[in-house]
């Protein structure tokens, strides 16, 4: 019978934590418009992720509690994340959205404008990202949301504490590692760099962060003043 070996990070269940079916109803509580699940659509065709409903209303969440006006997203996709993110940040704000495909940003691009949104309220940069967030301003950005390729997370979180003003929020999509990341036979290169990234964050001076279980799991800090 093969061994099933568990990593226990706190304790399995203490009196008043949520019940375990508090993940599904976090995702049907959050409900996605016509524009949101097109886009959705859209992404599966391409066989691309994309934020589940959950994770996207915290991205809203968090953009609205910031009072986000400039924000950078890392991986455009189909627009998914974009749209939760412009719903939750200022009606002047600008989001800034890197891909390297062109094809997923032209999907984006129509999407935001379904959506309502002006074009004055996205910046949509072609290119990786290791190559474009180096030109972008020190401290302009309230709230930065990384959801492109896992082994690029710890440059994109070390570019993102440039980036961010002080109080500014980094979200980071992906903190589950599929599932992988408490079992320590899970050795590939994704899981592998996701460990590295929560717990050089959770070790960090820099940063004030907690892991928000929704959807593929949310890494987000806070950067300090
Ligand atoms: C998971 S999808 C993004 C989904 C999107 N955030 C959403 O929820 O709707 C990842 C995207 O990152 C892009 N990507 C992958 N590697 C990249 C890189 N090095 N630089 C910029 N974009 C990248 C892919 O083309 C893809 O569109």
């Amino acid at each position: 019978m093969p061994v099933r070996r568990f990593v226990i990070i706190g304790p399995a269940r203490s009196f008043g934590q949520p019940a375990p079916q508090s993940t599904p109803f976090a995702e049907t509580y959050a409900t996605e418009d016509p524009v949101q699940q097109t886009a959705r659509a859209l992404a599966h065709e391409l066989g691309l992720p994309c934020v589940s409903p959950g994770a996207g209303s915290v991205l809203r969440l968090l953009a609205a509690a910031g009072s986000a006006k400039a924000v950078v997203e890392i991986g455009t996709g189909t627009g998914v994340s974009g749209v939760w993110l412009l719903r939750g940040m200022r009606p002047d704000g600008v989001l800034t959205t890197i891909d390297v495909e062109h094809e997923h940003q032209r999907i984006a691009r129509r999407v935001f404008q379904e959506a309502g949104f002006a074009p004055s309220r996205t910046r949509i940069i072609s290119g990786r990202a290791l190559d474009v967030l180096p030109r972008l301003a020190d401290g302009a950005y309230d709230l930065i949301f990384v959801d492109a390729d896992t082994t690029e997370f710890a440059a994109c979180t070390e570019a993102a504490l440039r980036l961010l003003r002080p109080g500014g929020v980094l979200i980071v999509n992906g903190a589950h590692a599929n599932g992988r990341i408490s079992d320590p036979a899970a050795r590939d290169v994704d899981t592998l760099t996701i460990r590295e990234t929560v717990k050089a964050i959770r070790e960090s001076e820099d940063w004030i962060p907690a892991v928000i279980p929704s959807g593929a799991g949310l890494l987000t800090a806070v950067k300090r003043s």
